[in-house]
C-alpha cells in the first residue's frame, strides 16, 4: 500500500510560532466498520453521513524547540488540564510520528472542545482526532506552501484514521467511503474519501436526531469491541455482506430508493448488534428504552407511511434519519413520543454536513 506518500521530507521554509483552529464533525455510520486488522486497516468498507452540529473545536498552538526523541504536548479541554486524556493523544502521535517528523520539533499547546456534552454518550474520537489531524495539516501546509487542498484532506483523513477508524470519515461531507471497495472509484483502506457519484435529491440535508437513552461511558470500548471481532465465528461473512451492502448502498444513494435505505440502514444497525450479542465474551449493548424507540420508529412509519429509521453505534442510544421533507412532522413525534425514553429527555438535531472547516 502506498503510504510514502504521506512521508514527510525535510521543509524548505521554517516556522517559529503558528496557531491554527479546526472544526471538525462527528459522523454516523450507514454501513459500519467493525473490525480491523493492523495498523488500523479495515475488514470491510464503510460510509457514513457527516454530521453538521456534533463537532469538535480544537487550537493547536506550536512552538518551535529543540528536536528531542519524545513528543511534547500540553492538553486542555473545555479550559482545563487533562491528564486522564493524555495517553490516548500520546498513542495517537506515536502512531503518526513516521508520517509527521515535525512534531518532534516543536511543543504543541492543544486545546479542544466539543458542541455535544462530554457525557452524552456520544462518540467524541471521530471528531476529537481529526481536528488534530487538521491542526497539523495545516502547519505542515505552513511548511510546505505547495500542499493542494486535496492532498491536505487525503493526509489528515490517513492521520486521523490512525488515531481511530471512523475518524478517516471525519474530515469531509456529506457522504464519505472508508474501505477499499471494488465499486467505488478512489477507495481506500488508508483514508476516507468523498462519496464519488451524485447523490439523489431525497438525500439531502438529511436529519440525524441522536436520542441519548445512556449517557454513561460506553461498556466496550472500540477497541475491545473490534478485537471481538478476531475469533467471531460469524465474522467472515459480516465482512462479506457489509461488502455487499456497501454495493446495494452505492446504488441506493444514487436511484434515491429511499425504502430500500431504510431496511439497508436498519438491517446494518441490527448486524453490528448481532455480532456483539454472538461475540466471545458477548454483549448487550441496547437498552430497554432503545427497544422501546425502534418499536415506537416501526410504529410511526407504518401509520404515517414515513421513510424514517434508526441506525446504532456500539451503544444504547439511537440515531433517527429522516428525509428533510418530513423534519416537521417527525421533529415533533420525537418531541412527543420518543424523548421519554430519554435521559432527562435530552436529545440533539443534527444533519448532514460538509466537513472540517478552518476557524
Ligand atoms: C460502531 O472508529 O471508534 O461506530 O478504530 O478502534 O477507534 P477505532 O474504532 P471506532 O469504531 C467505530 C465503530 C462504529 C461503526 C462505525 O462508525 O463505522
Amino acid at each position: 500500500m502506498d503510504t510514502a506518500q504521506f512521508i514527510t521530507k525535510s521543509f524548505k521554509d521554517s516556522i517559529e510560532k503558528a496557531n491554527f483552529s479546526w472544526q471538525t464533525p462527528s459522523n454516523i455510520a450507514l454501513v459500519k466498520y467493525w473490525g480491523k486488522s493492523n495498523p488500523q486497516i479495515p475488514k470491510n468498507a464503510s460510509i457514513s453521513f457527516t454530521l453538521n452540529n456534533c463537532h469538535t473545536i480544537t487550537t493547536i498552538k506550536f512552538e518551535k524547540k529543540e528536536k528531542t526523541s519524545s513528543v511534547d504536548f500540553e492538553l486542555f479541554f473545555e479550559g482545563k488540564e487533562k491528564e486522564e486524556f493524555k495517553p490516548k493523544i500520546a498513542d495517537f502521535f506515536t502512531r503518526i510520528q513516521d508520517y509527521c517528523s515535525y512534531i518532534f520539533e516543536y511543543k504543541m499547546t492543544i486545546n479542544s472542545e466539543n458542541s455535544f456534552p462530554h457525557s452524552s454518550g456520544i462518540a467524541s474520537s471521530a471528531s476529537g482526532l481529526s481536528a488534530i489531524a487538521m491542526c497539523l495539516m495545516s502547519l505542515e501546509h505552513a511548511l510546505n506552501p505547495t500542499l493542494t487542498k486535496e492532498f491536505i484532506n487525503k493526509k489528515a483523513s490517513f492521520l486521523a484514521r490512525l488515531g481511530s477508524g471512523s475518524a478517516s470519515r471525519s474530515i469531509e461531507g456529506p457522504l464519505v467511503v472508508w474501505g477499499t471497495h471494488p465499486n467505488i472509484e478512489g477507495s481506500s483502506d488508508l483514508f476516507g474519501i468523498q462519496f464519488p457519484y451524485k447523490v439523489h435529491s431525497v438525500f439531502e440535508n438529511y436529519q440525524d436526531a441522536i436520542l441519548l437513552v445512556d449517557k454513561g461511558e460506553k461498556q466496550v470500548s472500540s477497541t475491545v469491541g473490534h478485537n471481538l471481532m478476531h475469533d467471531h465465528p460469524y465474522a467472515e461473512n459480516r465482512f462479506q455482506q457489509a461488502n455487499e451492502n456497501m454495493s446495494k448502498m452505492v446504488e441506493i444513494l444514487q436511484n434515491g430508493d429511499i425504502k430500500a435505505f431504510v431496511n439497508l440502514v436498519e438491517s446494518e444497525a441490527l448486524t453490528l448488534h448481532a455480532m456483539m450479542l454472538t461475540s466471545t465474551p458477548y454483549f448487550v449493548l441496547m437498552k430497554p428504552n432503545t427497544l422501546e424507540i425502534i418499536n415506537r420508529i416501526w410504529e410511526y412509519r407504518k401509520e404515517h407511511d414515513s421513510n424514517l429509521c434508526f441506525t446504532l453505534d456500539a451503544g444504547a442510544n439511537v440515531h433517527v434519519l429522516y428525509p428533510e421533507l418530513e423534519k416537521e412532522s417527525v421533529n415533533q413525534f420525537i418531541e412527543n413520543q420518543l424523548s421519554k425514553y430519554c435521559q432527562k429527555n435530552h436529545y440533539i438535531c443534527d444533519s448532514v454536513g460538509y466537513g472540517a472547516a478552518q476557524l
